[in-house]
């Protein structure tokens, strides 16, 4: 194998090793990839330096590319690539970024197939915070007792973008409070997504609003419970981006947040997502 995988902790995140950086971008590379992504939710390749045509090269390889929230940005890149950045100058609307500081996962509330992955390219690094955290919630399912694992398995989810804008709502001004949090749309998930290959993971984070039939405040101790169960340190992984990472993770097992950082900071990834295959509704 051209390639090779080291975990990073015994239940989340592998590292990839390689001789000829060429050996990276093969069909047989992407399916090893994906494979690997779906096992371990968070796969890293350090100072990789990937130009945007080889970051689109190896999102095609592993599955087709979904156009997420490109739409909010004065885009300098592929339209296909959203360029994740507090500068001003780039983006006019950095409330969905700030939202970022939570845990989340991408495109939940959406109509469309909950996207499978996401892959991020460190273009340049905050000086001050910036790290992306992970937290598996394969891991926080599987660790969870039997009997709780079956009641889960009953529940289902309203996902919103309200919900998701909820904790930085008193930060937004009051000129674009209606365009931010007034976006009406809610999307009915299972709690507990089963993956084609029988594993479970729990579809979590900020847009997670509420659990249907259960009261607002136990719906909401239950998921803020449940969130900080996947991000213990056995179930988690911090990475420290150094300019040139990139990473692949599973967006429907990963709840991911940024460490914050400042307007100033330059910070800029490059974002691309893979299409999810299945519609995973309620
Ligand atoms: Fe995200």
């Amino acid at each position: 194998m051209a390639i090779r995988f080291e975990d990073i902790k015994p239940k989340v995140g592998s590292r990839v090793v390689w001789d000829d950086r060429d050996d990276l971008f093969t069909p047989e590379a992407a399916e090893a990839i994906r494979k690997k992504v779906q096992e371990r939710t968070v796969v890293i390749f350090p100072r990789l330096n990937l130009t945007d045509e080889e970051q689109l090269l190896i999102t095609d390889l592993m599955g087709g590319k979904v156009k997420l929230t490109g739409q909010f940005n004065r885009q300098k890149t592929d339209e296909n690539v959203y360029q994740v950045t507090l500068d001003k100058d780039v983006n006019p609307q950095p409330e969905y970024v700030l939202g970022t500081y939570f845990y989340h996962m991408d495109g939940m509330p959406i109509e469309l197939p909950p996207p499978f992955a996401t892959l991020l390219s460190a273009r340049k690094v905050a000086q001050k915070g910036g790290q992306t955290e992970f937290a598996s919630t394969y891991a926080g399912f599987e660790g969870l007792p039997e009997e709780e694992r079956k009641a889960l398995e009953e529940l289902t989810v309203i996902h919103s973008v309200k919900a998701s804008m909820i904790p930085i709502q008193d930060a937004i001004p009051e000129e674009d409070y209606e365009r931010v949090i007034g976006i009406q749309r809610e999307r009915e998930r299972p709690l507990v997504f089963t993956h084609a290959d029988g594993r479970k993971s729990m579809l979590l984070g900020t847009t997670a609003d509420r659990v249907v039939g259960m009261s607002i405040p136990e719906s909401r101790a239950l998921l803020i419970r449940l969130v900080e169960w996947c991000a213990q340190p056995d179930y988690s992984l911090r990475h420290d981006w150094e300019e040139g990472d990139f990473v692949i993770w599973e967006n429907t097992s990963a709840l991911h947040r940024a460490i914050p950082y400042d307007f100033e900071s330059g910070r800029m990834m490059h974002r691309t997502s893979i299409a999810g295959t299945e519609m995973v509704d309620a």
